[in-house]
């Protein structure tokens, strides 16, 4: 079983600095970890880091809505991304940020090294721009009517309701979905990688096709299909360059003797890996050149492995590879590419709670390693969705955790302790002998190794099947009768369950890298040295002692899971799609969910929005604001509230002033361009747009100022 020591760089995707863990992110998370474990365990050498992707503007304009400054943001988010990652069983060595020194660096070297090489071009090009932020507006802050089917609040790059691809510049009525201005079109010089560039089409050709030294591939096969559909056949070009700056006002890196001009996020996002790698050799004291310089990596022998999602091949097969070659650095030798997450076979909802966070996850008292186990147990290495089934989690936690592993243990574990001194006996070699099989510890050994994680569960599993067959035959509860005190029969007993054990330690090994804190409180019992793979060779011998018995793990129940999705239900405010009014007042900076089935809220979720009769005392104009309306609403408090609504293109202020109307008066206050927007009126709107106009609403005469509508 030896294996030639591994030196491997490891990395999973950066998280966003803009928003919180969640299931679907911890598949590729807890895909790595359990490989960078596994490595471990064979004895190579594992170097594993990830960082906050902190650039762009949504983070900049999320910071600016919390009356913070993106660096107080980016570092509050790091803290509790990497407390998520932490509580999983995550265990990178670094967890870095890309807004750090040692990646304005690495970024401005690169971007130097590839203009050196003529690989760097601007361009003057056409770009929206909203007049009242005086910002260039990314596709998805810019909303409008879908050019194909009208659909109105549509992101500024496809439909969500035909599906259709599209400019920005096609949208009609377009509007910033930062402040509601309708946006124009300025010319700004941008900077752009050459990737159309032959030298650059040439590379990746030969680097998709080649393996690596040891034969091994460098993407899964789907990946280099679609690496070849992208690049298309030999003496095509259909490869465009790569626009990586945006102009200020931007939350990044400023492009050298460009100023004004910022590093696009995606740009400083993959060098990100190597600046959180630098950072950590610095701290434990090696040369990072062994693996990041061509010629040294060469020489060393080391690896360089990224973990990535599906969605974002494109940047880590074309782009990166790409940027490193031509910029003089090292290039990858595998992307591992994971699928996305489904729960119970649909797309996460936030409104039937499965779109799950990791902290929710964790706040419920669920353990995270039947998380993994469960995800373990679904991955293989192929680009293919995971579902997680919630009745089948439930179902497979507790017959294969519980029912199967744990329970090796807890039906033989007490006569030791009991009746044995706390001291093993010799065990049946013949029971032993599937576990220690040459043949099924290489098959897990390629199993682990080639990420295919339910085949090796499946192995796993079956052995664990033999050792309760083992335990059942041998009956040890039986045989501690003993009523005649048989020195034969207590032998047997002990020899039984030191099997068992035995039986149940190999297992705990194979399991080891995907339920390292279970497996930790394993060697304790055991009282043994940290598993590693090689100790898969020999049992524990006669006369081993271990320590009491704790029991190791809990039984899932379906109330705790009910519990979890309704802790992750948005509250009806959130989750209701908003009012046009709304969707104008409200700047808008994450994408919102997709639209979802309907779906049915209880009273108590309604109870939760406190709707109030409200009298205008006020209505103006706002400048610069192309849809609002101010509002000053009378609900019966001390002093009217201010509330800006998207109203402006169906009423006159001037004929509003009196009215009584209906608002949410418990919305969380909005801190706008304009002020504080305090509420929220509801107002009608044809959702497919054939009845054109908005239409406040009014109640019947008699109602007052102040009255709760329920
Ligand atoms: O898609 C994302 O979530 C990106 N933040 C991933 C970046 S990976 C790497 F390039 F930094
Ligand atoms: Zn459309």
């Amino acid at each position: 079983m030896s294996t030639p020591s591994r030196k491997i760089f490891v990395t999973n995707a950066l998280p966003y600095a803009n928003g919180d863990i969640h299931l679907g992110h911890l598949v590729g998370y807890v895909q790595a970890d359990i490989w960078v474990r596994f490595q471990r365990m064979l004895g190579n050498e594992v170097h594993y880091v990830c960082a906050d992707d902190t650039h762009g503007a949504p983070v900049m304009l999320r910071a600016e809505k919390e009356g913070i400054t993106p660096e107080e943001l980016v570092s509050r988010v790091r803290g509790e991304h990497l407390r998520d990652f932490t509580d999983f069983g995550v265990a990178f060595d670094n967890y870095h940020s890309t807004h750090s020194p040692e990646n304005r660096a690495y970024a401005e070297d690169i971007y130097k090294k590839l203009r050196a090489a003529g690989m760097i071009e601007t361009r003057a090009i056409e770009q929206y721009y909203d007049p009242v932020k005086q910002m260039f507006l990314a596709d998805r802050f810019i909303k409008g009517e879908c050019p194909k089917c009208a659909a109105k609040d549509q992101y500024g790059d496809s439909c969500e309701v035909c599906g259709a691809a599209y400019a920005p510049t096609e949208l009609k009525n377009p509007y910033s979905a930062v402040s509601g201005a309708t946006p124009e079109l300025r010319s700004s010089e941008h900077f752009f990688f050459r990737l159309s560039d032959p030298k650059a089409v040439e590379f990746l050709r030969e680097w998709t096709r080649a393996t690596n030294a040891d034969g091994s591939r460098r993407m899964p096969p789907e990946a280099s299909n679609k690496m070849r559909e992208w690049l298309g056949e030999a003496g095509e070009n259909k490869l465009s360059d790569w626009d990586i700056s945006r102009d200020a006002p931007y939350f990044g890196f400023e492009i050298p003797d460009a100023p004004g001009k910022y590093f696009y996020v995606w740009l400083d996002a993959p060098i990100g890996y190597l600046a959180s790698f630098k950072n950590y050799a610095d701290r434990v004291g090696f040369d990072v050149a062994d693996y990041i310089d061509p010629v040294k990596a060469e020489a060393a022998g080391t690896e360089m492995v990224h973990f990535i999602g599906k969605d974002i091949l494109y940047f880590h097969a074309l782009f990166w590879p790409a940027m490193l070659k031509f910029a003089d650095y090292r290039t990858p030798n595998f992307l591992n590419v994971n699928g996305f997450l489904t729960v119970d076979g649909a797309k996460m909802s936030k409104s039937r709670g499965t779109f799950i966070t990791a902290r929710s996850y964790l706040e419920q008292k669920l353990n995270p390693e039947w998380l993994r186990y469960y995800y373990a147990a679904k991955l293989n290495s192929n680009i293919e969705d995971l579902d997680l089934s919630l009745d089948d989690f439930v179902a497979k936690v507790n017959s294969d955790l519980v029912g199967k592993f744990v329970n090796i243990a807890s039906r033989s574990a007490g006569f030791i302790s009991r009746r044995f001194g706390g001291k093993l006996g010799g065990s049946d070699a013949a029971a032993l002998a599937p576990f220690m099989a040459e043949e099924t510890i290489a098959t897990l050994t390629r199993a682990f190794n080639d990420r295919d994680y339910s085949s090796a569960l499946r192995e796993i599993m079956r052995l664990a099947d033999v050792a309760n067959v083992y335990v059942n035959e041998e009956k040890p509860w039986e045989l501690a009768k003993n009523p005649d005190n048989d020195p034969a029969v207590a032998e047997r007993l002990h020899r039984a369950c030191s099997t068992a054990l035995n039986q149940f330690r190999a297992l705990s090994i194979m399991l080891k890298p995907v339920l390292p804190t279970l497996v930790a409180r394993v060697e304790s019992f055991f009282d043994v040295a940290p598993f590693a793979w090689r100790d898969l060779a020999a049992p524990l011998p006669a006369g081993h002692a271990i320590n009491q018995y704790a029991h190791l793990m809990t039984r899932v129940e379906r109330k705790q899971i009910d519990a979890l999705l309704e802790a992750n239900k948005e509250s009806l405010v959130t989750e209701t799609k908003p009012v046009e009014a709304a969707k104008a007042a409200a700047p808008v900076v994450a994408a919102p969910a997709k639209a979802e089935e309907p779906t049915h809220i209880s009273i108590d979720d309604f109870a939760k929005v406190d709707l109030r009769i409200a009298r205008i005392v006020a209505a103006e104009h706002v400048e610069g604001a192309a849809k609002l309306i101010k509002l000053m609403l009378d609900i019966g408090e001390d002093k009217p509230r201010q509330v800006f609504a998207g109203i402006k293109s169906a009423y006159d202020p001037a004929l509003l002033v009196g009215r009584l109307t209906v608002m949410v008066a418990n919305l969380a206050p909005r801190k706008m361009k304009f002020g504080m927007s305090e509420g929220m009126v509801l107002a009608a709107s044809d959702d497919k747009g054939e009845v054109p106009g908005l239409f406040i609403l009014s109640p019947d005469s008699g109602a007052q100022p102040g009255m709760r509508v329920k």
